[in-house]
């Protein structure tokens, strides 16, 4: 793990000079304000009261130095009222939980809130001894069935315990409600990672609209897409030459990572349904790629043997949208379609409309803030209780990832966020959370 997170540093402070030297991307000069929900000096994932505290010279299950969070969605539930999610997968011993929220006493502290597990304690205990429950959250996805849905790799510090899987809660009574194992040709033990999970529900089936749900999720080292299809009960597996790092980006020795992030367009009723797209780029590369969605979903192009014509024609339609001459990290799009992105080592977020070109004149630097847009680990479109898009992104300190030194009072992590037509209107920051605190 902390090799992909090296190169990322090493390729930043490289690229952020050629990027403006290309002219690919406005040097980012405008600081925007982000409302700070969250922020950790020091990161403790405490066991909420009845349970046993680990000793602290058990290592294997408790590290409070190792914690590295990578996700985060916030889910608004009426008036306002909301919980804040948090994964901080087991990428090496000593993590006690790896799905955890912000304590419900806790949610307007802003400085180091207690976390407490999802959705119990019982689920994180086994460390890797009982695949039904949860070894290692690494993403989560709310959708618009209140549903949090969450990614579990199956692995403790490389080792793979269980089989990676793809599990939902539903979030009015925290239980489980679905669970998909993945087969095992489609992701290779203790090599597959997934840094994004996005999930598409069909709304137009009555009745069913939310056992109609499509998951695509990227496995940036193995160098894949995996797409399950909730209804049928099957997922498959999809590769192409784009999904993997661009080798003249690449140092040696450093950065292998591939397809880092899915962002799927919305449905809109202004657009054909058979225009949308599925958008993704490899970490180490200046690509934007993106496929029809209506291919993706089709189990039987990519699962049924083919001949040469109708691959050759399949991988036609694997385009790439642009270059932006630097490097992104997290991307997510928004029910407008306009995908975000942090680039990398540049303090910047841009964003850029789906069907416009993808260049220096459609690629806006929406948010520029070098303390708090620092290494965006996790990146999320949520919607609120107003049905307003808004922003939230988990920031870390960049130091953390490579084994840097990290003064005891520095920030290491912030949850911030930013109403999307905030950042679009060049507007000051405002999320509904925000109001609430404030009144
Ligand atoms: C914070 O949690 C309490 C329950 O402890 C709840 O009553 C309140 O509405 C929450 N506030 C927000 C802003 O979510
Ligand atoms: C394994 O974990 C699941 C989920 O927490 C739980 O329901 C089940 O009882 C556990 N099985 C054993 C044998 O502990
Ligand atoms: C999936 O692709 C196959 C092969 O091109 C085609 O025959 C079939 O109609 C497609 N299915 C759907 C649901 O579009």
């Amino acid at each position: 793990m902390l090799l992909l997170f090296l190169s990322c540093a090493q390729l930043l402070l490289h690229w952020v000079g050629a990027a403006n030297a290309d002219g690919n991307v406005e040097p980012p000069l405008r600081r925007k304000e982000f409302v700070t929900l969250h922020k950790w000096t020091e990161l403790k994932l405490t066991l909420p009261d009845g349970y046993q505290q680990p000793a602290p010279l058990d290592a294997l299950r408790y590290a409070q130095d190792k914690l590295l969070p990578v996700d985060v969605d916030v889910e608004y539930g009426d008036d306002g009222y909301h919980r804040t999610f948090l994964t901080i997968p087991r990428l090496s011993h000593g993590v006690p939980y790896s799905l955890a929220v912000v304590a419900d006493s806790d949610n307007s502290t802003i400085l180091n809130p207690n976390l407490v597990p999802y959705p119990s304690y019982d689920w994180h205990s086994s460390f890797g001894q009982n695949c039904s429950s949860l070894t290692s959250a690494i993403r989560t996805f709310i959708d618009d069935c209140w549903r949090l849905w969450v990614v579990d790799l199956g692995q403790i510090n490389a080792i793979q315990y269980c089989a990676p899987q793809i599990l939902a809660f539903d979030l009015v009574t925290d239980q489980l409600i679905h669970r998909y194992i993945i087969p095992a040709s489609q992701y290779t033990p203790g090599v597959s990672i997934f840094t994004a999970l996005a999930v598409d529900v069909d709304p137009s089936v009555p009745g069913a609209e939310c056992s109609n749900a499509m998951i695509y999720i990227a496995d940036p080292w193995g160098y894949g897409l995996i797409v399950y299809n909730m209804q049928q009960g099957q997922s498959w597996r999809i590769q192409n030459a784009h999904m993997q790092p661009d080798e003249l980006l690449t140092p040696e020795k450093t950065g292998n990572s591939g397809i880092f992030t899915v962002s799927i367009s919305p449905r809109r009723h202004d657009a054909e349904a058979a225009n949308r797209r599925l958008y993704f780029h490899a970490l180490n590369s200046f690509l934007e790629v993106s496929v029809p969605l209506f291919l993706v979903n089709n189990a039987t192009l990519w699962t049924l043997p083919k001949d040469v014509e109708t691959q050759k024609e399949l991988l036609n339609e694997f385009r790439v949208v642009g270059s932006r001459g630097i490097q992104c990290e997290s991307e997510a799009m928004d029910s407008d379609g306009n995908l975000y992105c942090s680039l990398i080592s540049s303090s910047a977020l841009i964003a850029w409309r789906e069907d416009s070109e993808y260049d220096s004149d459609h690629l806006k630097v929406v948010a520029y803030n070098p303390d708090k847009l620092r290494f965006v680990t996790g990146l999320k479109v949520n919607r609120n209780n107003l049905d307003e898009d808004e922003l939230w992104a988990l920031s870390s300190n960049p130091e953390l990832f490579v084994g840097g030194n990290v003064l005891l009072d520095d920030i290491k992590f912030q949850i911030i966020g930013c109403g999307v037509k905030n950042l679009l209107e060049n507007e000051p920051c405002a999320v509904v959370i925000n109001h609430l605190r404030k009144a």
